[in-house]
């Protein structure tokens, strides 16, 4: 199997609030490392990415967060108007000048997440499209939420089926050939270790084999650590029933109820490791105790990431 940071395109899924968005930065910090050219594409607008590293204006534009690594929130609407002012000349600028062509064609059912593919594909071409730009090696991308996310990597063979000929036809094949192809593309799921989660996870994984596409890794995130083994779990529920001092019976009490959460953490990750069954296996990250997630900290899952891979 291709390496995951061998394939030009790697699409992040998973349920939202997981870490999608933090593991896409991590995993575009380790490419980076690698010496490869790294976008990062965030397929809502959210600047949250952009955010971390203090750099503000120019969203939608490729922006170097650190040497090697880019960072671009796609919105549908500009990357139409991109698509029209390349792609069409003269006519193409007019009409993707007008308003009611955009609320017209943004209407049309799936539009926006062609446009948004089409953004995305441009990206990982070796000869990009905007004009003066760069090529990447890899192109991350921090997708929606998981169930729109077959959808999403469907959207391009669908218009290419509906449209059969013509201009939307051949380009949805061109991105269509690419998505279906596992030495370009990736998808990786990331989950935490909780019931929804991983039972998202794993119609994810079904529902991607259902359309001929594949999970090719699993990342569970923000997992806890393992702090007492068994034994010494006994001797803090006997210190628990013996003790008669508050402050001692609370802190007690917190320590075992983390470790009962490690506990349910762990049955969440065997049976996401027993359902799943991959070649890649599942990827541990641990939960950071931390305000918010710096550069420090992302570095920090970088390096865990980068051991793992
Ligand atoms: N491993 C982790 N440890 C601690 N906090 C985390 C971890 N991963 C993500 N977070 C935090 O959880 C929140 C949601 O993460 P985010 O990456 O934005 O999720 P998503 O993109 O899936 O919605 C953020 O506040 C982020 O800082
Ligand atoms: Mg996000």
């Amino acid at each position: 199997m291709t390496e995951l940071l061998d394939r030009r395109l790697i699409f992040i899924t998973g349920k939202g609030g997981v870490g999608k968005s933090t593991v896409a930065i991590a995993l575009g910090l380790v490419a980076a490392r690698r010496g490869l050219r790294t976008i990062v594409a965030e397929l809502h607008s959210q600047e949250r990415v952009q955010g971390t590293f203090a750099q503000h204006g120019a969203r939608f534009r490729e922006l170097e967060l650190v040497p090697g690594l880019f960072s671009i929130s796609i919105d549908a609407e500009r990357a139409m108007e991109e698509y029209l002012r390349v792609k069409a000349g003269a006519v193409g600028r007019a009409v993707g000048a007008s308003r009611v062509f955009h609320a017209f064609a943004l209407a049309t059912p799936g539009m926006r997440e062609l446009l948004s593919m089409g953004k995305v594909w441009e990206l990982a071409q070796l000869h990009r499209r905007t004009r003066g730009a760069a090529p990447y090696d890899v192109v991350i991308v921090d997708a929606p939420a998981t169930g729109h996310g077959v959808g999403m990597l469907r959207t391009p063979k669908t218009f290419a089926e509906i449209a059969r000929v013509g201009p939307i036809a051949q380009q949805g094949r061109q991105i269509a050939a690419m998505i279906y192809d596992r030495d370009r593309t990736a998808v990786v799921a990331v989950a935490t270790p909780e019931e929804i989660p991983v039972s998202e996870t794993l119609s994810l994984r079904e529902s991607l084999e259902h359309e001929h596409l594949a999970l090719d890794l699993v990342i569970a995130n923000a997992v806890y650590p393992t702090r007492f083994e068994s034994d010494q779990v006994g001797v803090l529920e006997r210190a628990l029933a013996r003790s008669e001092e508050p402050l001692a019976r609370s802190a007690l009490r917190a320590a075992l109820s983390e470790h009962a959460r490690t506990q349910t953490q762990r049955a969440q990750l065997d049976r996401l490791r027993i359902g799943l069954n991959l070649d890649g296996g599942v990827i541990e990250l641990p939960f950071l105790f931390a305000e918010t997630l710096d550069r420090a900290e992302l570095e920090r899952l970088a390096d865990l990431l980068e051991v793992q891979l």
